[in-house]
């Protein structure tokens, strides 16, 4: 039977008969999926001056990050690369519509990155963006003394892993 699944992290509904490994959305671990009408969403926080300079900062790593996937999506020189980096772009661009609904901005800013044709150096290009944004979630994280917030640092942190992994499994061939 299908059920209504929630992501605690990203606050996006997803329809199936289990709930999905990872958000579809955001890419949030399972332990973020819960039925719908448990699920526990919260977007209104109260910001200290170092969580709302961070979540402006993390906006910015996000919008950057996924303007840089969608050029790689289109410009890369390897079939697989060209999927990789659109499933990767919309994760990022997920993680920035989370950051734009706690900072209560109306719409994310627009973002204009360049990128390679070689897939090689989009690889590495993306190695490099998410040791950045996994170091700064860390840092960002630990900071935090809000419980929603760092719950969102810290889901994010995994989920930026996950894609430093997928960036290396590809650069050791
Ligand atoms: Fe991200
Ligand atoms: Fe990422
Ligand atoms: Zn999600």
């Amino acid at each position: 039977m299908v059920k209504l699944w929630r992501c605690e992290i990203c606050g996006d509904p997803y329809i199936g008969d289990n709930p999905p490994d990872n958000c579809p959305f955001c890419g949030a671990h399972k332990k973020y999926i819960k039925e719908a009408k448990e699920a526990k969403v919260n977007f209104t926080v109260e910001l200290n001056e170092k969580d709302k300079a961070n979540a402006e900062h993390a906006l910015q790593v996000e919008v950057s990050n996924s303007a840089f996937y969608f050029c790689a999506a289109e410009k890369t020189d390897d079939a697989e690369g060209k999927l990789l980096f659109k499933a990767l772009g919309k994760i990022e661009a997920e993680h920035a519509t989370v950051w734009r609904k706690i900072l209560r901005l109306d719409s994310v800013p627009k973002g204009n990155e360049s990128c390679h044709t070689s897939n090689k150096e989009n690889l590495e290009d993306s190695h490099a963006r998410e040791t950045r944004a996994i170091d700064f979630y860390k840092k960002a994280a630990s900071e935090s003394a809000n419980e929603r917030v760092r719950q969102i640092f810290e889901a994010l942190v995994e989920v930026e892993i996950d894609h430093l992994h997928l960036s290396e499994e590809r650069l050791r061939k």
